[in-house]
């Protein structure tokens, strides 16, 4: 049987990441390169300098890919690319690298969408079995997602406002954490006490959607107050009720999706999902309802592996992108 191999390109944000992927399923190579130390003075991702160190990483991260995979040009199937959602300037390099190697070697060239490639993650944890629910939460997005076959996504639930991960970020920056902040403050939550009631947005409400600026700005307003009155507030109490509230809200959410269709599997995935807190209080939503997949942690954040195991479904329908192929910075499904 024939084996398909795919070079996969993801240089949407702050990583510059190049993978190799067999047969849509297992990882040969996942170079990742982060730039999060040039940003961190900035507050946050800076998108020119973003673009200048994907130009500057992107030639090795794929001569490393390769000799990781063991492979060579000429044992490829096909070359893919993150295309949108992300930064206009930094997705572009990933584009221009993919469409010369495609151009060189004769290869055919994949456009892949950043959500679809971080509800793929799961793939290469287990086969997805459809129909299956998909939670994506990560920096720039907070979706509730219906995948009734391979490639087929519906949108049951967005964010009014802002993405989860972006509260967490700017809730950290006021916490006098360096960005990104997710990952101490869920390691503070796990160390304070839960001392504040902080407003939980739409949980009442009958929909899926999600709303994190209202908590985000009384978190903010907690913090600004008690400065004011010259009065010290433990951090790691704020964390703790913030991501409490915050897991809340998600899990609601995700359980009314759930409960409403006809799931094999809830599949949760993106930066977030890497949250302990998420983890442990979603294990437990689904411990009586059904299957659930989160992938390791290394496949929460952006890489390009779940680009690959995404783009392996649109080699086997012989979706393919031509020259045109251009950057769409609010690419959504
Ligand atoms: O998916 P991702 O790597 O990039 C985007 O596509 O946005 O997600 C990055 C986001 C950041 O907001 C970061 O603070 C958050 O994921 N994050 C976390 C954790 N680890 C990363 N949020 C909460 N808890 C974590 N453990
Ligand atoms: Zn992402």
């Amino acid at each position: 049987e024939a084996e398909t191999l795919i070079l996969a390109f993801e240089t949407s944000c702050d990583e510059t990441s190049v993978a190799v992927i067999k047969n849509g399923r297992e990882i040969l190579a996942n170079i990742i390169a982060t730039q999060i130390k040039s940003h961190q003075r900035f507050g946050g991702v800076v998108p020119e300098v973003a673009s200048r160190h994907h130009v500057e990483q992107i030639v090795h991260c794929t001569r490393l890919a390769l000799a990781e995979a063991q492979v060579t040009y000429q044992d490829l199937s096909a070359v893919a690319v993150t295309y949108g959602p992300g930064l206009v300037g930094s997705l572009l390099i990933g584009i221009m690298a993919a469409k010369s190697i495609s151009w060189a070697q004769n290869l055919p060239l994949i456009g892949v969408n950043h959500l679809a490639g971080h509800i793929y993650a799961a793939n290469l944890v287990k086969p997805i079995s459809y129909p299956a629910l998909a939670l994506v939460v990560s920096g720039g997005h907070t979706e509730l997602v219906r995948l009734s076959a391979p490639g087929e996504f519906q949108i049951l639930g967005d964010t009014r406002d802002d993405a989860v991960g972006e509260a967490f970020d700017k809730v950290g920056r006021m916490l006098g954490v360096n960005y990104p902040a997710g990952k101490t403050i869920d390691q503070w939550a796990h160390e304070g006490q839960d001392n504040f009631d902080f407003p939980r947005a739409m949980l009442q409400e009958d929909n899926l959607d999600f709303s994190f600026s209202g908590i985000k700005s009384a978190v903010i307003n907690t913090i600004h107050h008690a400065e004011q009155v010259g009065q010290t507030l433990n951090k790691k109490d704020i964390a703790t009720s913030f991501q409490k509230d915050v897991v809340e809200i998600l899990v609601t959410k995700t359980q009314r999706a759930w409960d409403q269709g006809d799931y094999q599997q809830l599949i949760v995935a993106g930066g977030v999902a890497a949250n302990q807190g998420l983890r442990e209080s979603m294990q437990q939503l689904m411990a009586s309802r059904g299957e659930l997949i989160f992938p390791p942690l290394r496949l929460c954040g952006d890489n390009a592996a779940m680009i690959g195991a995404f783009a392996h479904v649109k080699y086997q329908r012989g979706e393919f992108a031509d020259w045109t192929l251009n950057a769409d910075p609010s690419l959504d499904f």
